[in-house]
């Protein structure tokens, strides 16, 4: 039932991993404590309207905001009359590789959602957030916005008619991501890859991706490691990433399980069996980047089992 009493809710928009080496555009995680917060309240005048955003210059004008458009994808849908106020603190920066604007666009329709007193089910919402993907990249992919909203590990069987599926997550399972503070578009980081691929790469691929779902179902960290290699756009796309070979090492001799590049980079993302050694991973991380002039930071995040949090009601 719609929430009428209710003027607004504020709320926690998760960061994600996309790809997560081997799945590029289908799989993705949900990250614990690293995202946005949000403030989404009614508004008499029909349409989203963006009214603050701190921690980063981005357009406030709806149809230009990967959040303005997610929210009016959703009440096109539901009824266009409706009206909606945003405010987002940001602190995911766009180009970081760990889903900006898939934070923005879920957290807006899990907001908007929740005041309408949920006629959408988190799946459902996932098209509509898809909408701020496209404006943000020009590809309407699911990788990043299908973790925020469901929370957990999901797979992206298809985009249209959507089709994801959430996988459940090893217990002990913990992750270290690296962000050097370097800009990388996900369009440019689409652009550099091939558009075709040998027989012999995409077998190798397949079988690591079913190999990983496996993993996730049998808690095998031992198969997790071993599938956790990208044959077919890792190789294309590490070269925007500076030190990268350096941090792959430097993370496995750490304990980490396996390594690679976050969504479209730069970020970069470890997996290790519980927090301890996710942490010496980070320090191994902070010993290569620490070598160079680039500014980075490092977050260590154990796996985030729903999407976006609702964090208070605003009466
Ligand atoms: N799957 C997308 C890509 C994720 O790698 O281009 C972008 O964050």
């Amino acid at each position: 039932m719609e929430k009428v009493n209710l003027q607004g809710v504020k709320l926690f928009a998760p960061a994600s991993i996309a790809n997560i080496s081997c799945g590029f555009d289908v799989l993705g995680l949900c990250l614990e404590n690293i995202g946005d917060y949000m403030e989404i309240r009614r508004s008499e005048k029909a349409g989203i309207h963006i009214k603050s955003i701190i921690g980063q210059d981005l357009p406030l004008e709806a149809k230009k905001n990967v959040a303005g458009v997610a929210g009016l994808a959703l009440l096109e849908a539901h009824n266009p009359q409706l009206g909606f106020e945003i405010s987002i603190e940001k602190n995911i920066k766009p180009g970081s590789g760990i889903g900006s604007s898939a934070a923005s666009a879920a957290g807006t329709v899990a907001g908007i959602n929740y005041l309408l007193g949920n006629p959408f089910s988190p799946t459902e919402l996932v098209p509509f957030a898809m909408e701020g993907e496209r404006l943000a990249c020009g590809s309407a992919h699911a990788d990043n916005v299908a973790p925020a909203l469901l929370g957990g590990f999901t797979l992206v069987r298809n985009t249209n008619p959507l089709d994801v599926c959430k996988l459940p997550t090893p217990l002990e399972l913990a992750a270290t991501v690296i962000h050097p503070k370097i800009e990388v578009k996900t369009s440019d980081a689409r652009a550099v890859l091939k558009q075709r691929v040998s027989l012999e790469k995409a077998i190798s691929q397949w079988a690591n991706v079913g190999a990983l779902v496996s993993s996730l179902y049998e808690e095998d960290y031992d198969l997790l490691s071993r599938s956790l290699v990208d044959e077919i756009v890792e190789p294309a796309r590490s070269i925007l990433i500076p030190h990268f070979v350096q941090l792959k090492s430097a993370c496995k001799e750490a304990g980490a399980l396996g390594s690679g590049i976050s969504g479209s980079g730069p970020s970069v993302f470890a997996f290790s069996r519980g927090m301890n050694t996710a942490h010496k991973v980070a320090q191994a991380m902070h010993q290569v980047y620490e070598k160079t002039d680039i500014p980075f930071e490092i977050h260590v995040s154990p796996v985030k089992q729903s999407g976006v949090s609702f964090l208070e009601d605003i009466t």
